[in-house]
């Protein structure tokens, strides 16, 4: 259990296909081929998210492909609209609706978030994490003052994630829950809102999105779950996000990871390059948006590697020097990470996904 109650805190711690046929055009080889299986993961990642062309032209990857970082937030954004009707579907078909269980653990046992906290769900897509939070400060703690604000940088997924939160939640119309159009990497910055890609009557319902700067120091509790590793600059994100955090703030990351067991990996592996594809394709008529999913797990840093960009923004995580200290002396660890013996991740399902947390001092 990690508590992230504000008292507690307060208290303890003192101290469209488009963009992706333009990636195509960028590419500069590795494994695109939908049918054959991307690079081991074994295979070294940097830390990093970006590199260089000769050129003095920034490039980054999506996906397998290199492209330049100026165009990569519009392909990732072309990869989310095209997703965003059928996000919640193919979610649970991918995965066997073993992302339940995942967001589950990361937003209940390991966050278990509740005191009336300010909470930014930051890449919240269609609201999973933030009713999670609500949901969880309610019936675990009869909490009904916890707000939480969904920030994503894609107005497509947020009106279908203000769709479900209408039909689906109680918070919908009350100030536990906000939409903000945002990106991860600039937190202080306003985006301009476009109008709905599409037509359905039921957008016309909805109010206006905004878009609003984060102030620094003002969140207690920042979420970030299979957001990150479509970010162009996992660095400035993990900075923006220690910025906004209150000290004594609470970062908490889900991500793919790398699975660990050579065999499963294989297998992993096989699934994700041959069949993810083929059933966007089914269920979604989009393989090539999920090509993209697929080959950004490959792209993200291992466990380790991210552990040390989380420290390097500034964090402290509980596996390292007083880490584990601080987080039992903050009263955020005592169940949970008494169990977690004080690592920096937690794996789940074989490494498949991993959970990080870091706390502001
Ligand atoms: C795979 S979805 C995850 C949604 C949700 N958190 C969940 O777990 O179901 C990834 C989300 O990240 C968003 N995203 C990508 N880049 C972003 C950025 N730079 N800033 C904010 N959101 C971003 C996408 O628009 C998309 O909604």
């Amino acid at each position: 259990m990690l508590r992230t109650g504000a008292s507690s805190l307060g208290r303890s711690l003192r101290l469209s296909p488009s963009p992706l046929q333009a990636a195509r055009c960028y590419s500069n080889g590795g494994a695109t081929g939908e049918s054959s299986p991307g690079p081991s993961s074994s295979s070294s990642r940097s830390g990093g998210n970006s590199s260089s062309s000769s050129n003095n032209d920034p490039e980054t990857h999506f996906g397998f492909q290199s492209v330049p970082e100026a165009l990569k937030e519009s392909m990732v954004g072309g990869v989310f609209s095209s997703v965003s009707s059928s996000y919640d579907v193919m979610n649970d078909a991918m995965s066997l609706g073993i992302h339940r269980l995942w967001k589950n653990h990361f937003v209940s046992t390991v966050l278990d978030p509740r005191g009336g906290i300010n909470c930014l769900d930051v890449a919240g897509g269609t609201g999973d994490i933030a009713l999670r939070i609500l949901d969880h400060a309610r019936t675990a703690h009869a909490d009904r003052e916890t707000r939480v604000s969904m920030l994503d940088i894609n107005a497509d997924m947020l009106r279908e994630g203000m769709v479900r939160c209408k039909r689906e939640s109680m918070y919908w119309g009350t100030d536990q829950l906000g939409f903000q159009l945002g990106n991860a990497e600039r937190l202080g910055e306003r985006m301009v809102v476009p109008p709905p890609t599409s037509k359905k009557a039921i957008y016309r319902q909805l109010p206006e999105l905004k878009s609003e700067p984060v102030p620094d120091s003002s969140v207690d509790l920042y979420t970030i779950a299979f957001g990150i590793r479509n970010c162009t600059h996992i660095d400035q994100v993990l900075k923006e996000a220690y910025r906004v955090l209150k000290p004594g703030g609470v970062f908490g990351c889900l991500e793919f990871g790398k699975v660990g067991n050579p065999y499963f990996a294989e297998l992993y592996r096989q699934y994700s390059f041959r069949i993810l594809p083929s059933l966007g394709h089914l269920l979604a008529s989009d393989s090539a948006s999920y090509q993209y999913l697929v080959e950004s797990i490959e792209r993200f840093p291992s466990q380790p590697d991210f552990a040390q960009m989380i420290r390097e923004a500034g964090f402290c995580t509980p596996g390292v020097g007083q880490g584990s200290q601080i987080i039992e002396e903050a009263g955020l660890g005592q169940e949970y990470w008494a169990k977690a013996g004080g690592k920096d991740w937690e794996d789940l399902s074989g490494g498949i996904a991993s959970i990080w947390v870091g706390v502001k001092l």
